[in-house]
């Protein structure tokens, strides 16, 4: 142990040779403890007592790292000088330092851009941890392997903000992330990606789908249960929750999760505890809970089907996956992984799509995001005789794709209508909205002349203002 952590103290030694560290707070003691500790590590350190000295000194001698307390006097406070510092030198590495249990401050600080954060007073330990840690991915930068986001798709702004949210997030393995955004935007993705930055990335990942569990089962699917807790609980059954110990729990879709129950799993984020259904005894819960919506959470408060001492609890970290349409210099890059990734799956590599084909692809609306997507180009990967795919195949893929996306949605609510006429109207329908309204490209889209689509479009006319006169 001892010789394990003079090991430790030696590289960290030759790596932070020559590197400075700029400490600021304006509580002298703070300095000097702070200071003392650092150089020990073998850094360089420098300091300021308030927000205009710190950088000057910035400006001057292009520290390594900032040690940065949260409440500052002066012009400046904390964050602001983390978010002037970050526009200004985005490589300077900050660590803020507040006071106890401002978890709010702490999340709105790394999402400006803080490293981490440290709780007064400060544990020296997890300070050498951070450095350790920023050192090594200074040292790990220019030559890393595969990582972990490789295949996060990011080329829009947004994405890459939330890319390194999360990689800062993932490091605080206890702070709840709430992820938010459309079907198909990536929220299991991206919260299986948070599992696996983390240091819990070796323990398990359970997510758990809300709407799938009965209501009466909830407890004791997510708790476990006891002997005999109840008719038929023939044995002792240990719950998601446990099984997922050390690791990540995913609570997706979880505006679905009965009323009655949220207030069972607000207790669980507070006190990291919970009971197997017809136990006295409490087990602690070592996870990191992660949630994920579709729905407005706010709307649910508003109609009573949501708590809101859970929303606010949850609403701490919360990331929102924008909708593929407002991220379409992303869809080229995801085209291209799905095409490489079902060309090996099916054995039919090298196919591509031709550049008005990607226009198309660049310009169409997603209503099911990157899902819809994934499902278009495998169909086609797997589909198409031509190894260059053009805007034809497209169009009559995403036609199809609409028809039965809307076919099922209609399912759902009336009677299936599954005549051929109800049929034609739907398809021809589908194609003058895909079209805009222009009746050539719709005559395109279901090969057929213009004339004839004309004719139909005509009859269909008649059809729905005679239909209750005539037959036929
Ligand atoms: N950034 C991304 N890069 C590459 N593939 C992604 C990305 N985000 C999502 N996907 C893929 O898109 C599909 C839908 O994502 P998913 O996480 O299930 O969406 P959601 O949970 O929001 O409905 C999945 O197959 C996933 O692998
Ligand atoms: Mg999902």
């Amino acid at each position: 142990m001892g010789a394990d952590r003079r090991q430790k103290q030696i590289s960290i030694k030759s790596a932070a040779k020559d590197k400075k560290i700029l400490i600021v707070d304006d509580d002298k003691l703070i300095r000097i403890g702070l200071e003392k500790f650092v150089s020990k590590l073998g850094f360089e350190t420098l300091n300021a007592s308030s927000g205009d000295i710190a950088l000057r000194i910035i400006e001057d001698s292009s520290p390594f790292m900032v040690l940065l307390d949260f409440k500052l006097e002066g012009a400046h406070d904390g964050l602001d000088l983390l978010s002037m510092i970050k526009k200004s030198r985005p490589e300077i590495v900050v660590v803020m330092i507040s006071g106890k249990g401002d978890i709010h401050g702490a999340v709105e600080a790394m999402k400006a851009g803080a490293l981490d954060y440290l709780e007064k007073p400060v544990d020296f330990h997890r300070l050498e941890e951070i450095l350790k840690s920023s050192l090594s991915l200074e040292l790990a930068l220019p030559a890393s392997g595969p990582s972990i986001l490789d295949d996060f798709i990011l080329a829009n702004d947004k994405m890459r903000k939330i890319a390194d949210i999360i990689q800062r997030l993932a490091l605080k393995t206890d702070i709840t992330v709430l992820v938010l955004g459309e079907s198909g935007t990536g929220k299991n993705f991206l919260c299986q990606k948070i599992h696996k930055l983390s240091s819990r990335k070796d323990y398990p990942y359970v997510q758990i789908g809300c709407s799938n569990i009965p209501e009466t089962l909830f407890e004791s699917e997510l708790f476990g249960h006891e002997k005999g807790a109840f008719t038929d609980a023939k044995a002792a059954k240990k719950g998601l929750i446990e099984m997922a110990q050390g690791g990540t729990v995913l609570l997706d879709e979880i505006g679905e999760m009965p009323y009655t129950f949220q207030a069972k799993i607000l207790s669980l984020l507070e006190e990291k505890r919970f009971r197997r259904v017809g136990s006295l005894q409490d087990i602690h819960a070592d996870i990191r809970l992660l949630a994920a919506t579709n729905r407005n959470l706010h709307e649910l408060v508003q109609k009573k089907r949501f708590r809101l001492d859970l929303f606010y609890r949850l609403n701490v970290a919360t990331i929102e996956l924008p909708p593929l349409r407002e991220r379409r210099e992303d869809i080229p890059l995801l085209v291209n992984i799905f095409l490489d990734k079902f060309g090996e799956k099916y054995i039919c590599p090298g196919k591509t799509i031709d550049r008005a084909g990607m226009d198309m692809l660049k310009g169409y609306s997603w209503p099911g995001n990157i899902r819809q997507l994934k499902n278009l180009i495998e169909k086609m990967v797997v589909l198409s005789d031509e190894q260059v795919i053009g805007i034809d195949e497209i169009s009559s893929n995403l036609l199809t794709q609409q028809v039965i996306e809307a076919e099922q949605a209609n399912r759902l609510e009336n009677m299936t209508d599954l005549s051929l006429e109800a049929m034609e109207k739907k398809y021809i329908r589908t194609a003058m909205k895909l079209s805009g309204g222009n009746q050539r490209k719709a005559a395109d889209l279901l090969k057929i002349s213009r004339d004839t689509l004309r004719y139909r479009l005509k009859k269909l006319k008649n059809k729905s203002n005679y239909s209750a006169k005539t037959e036929n």
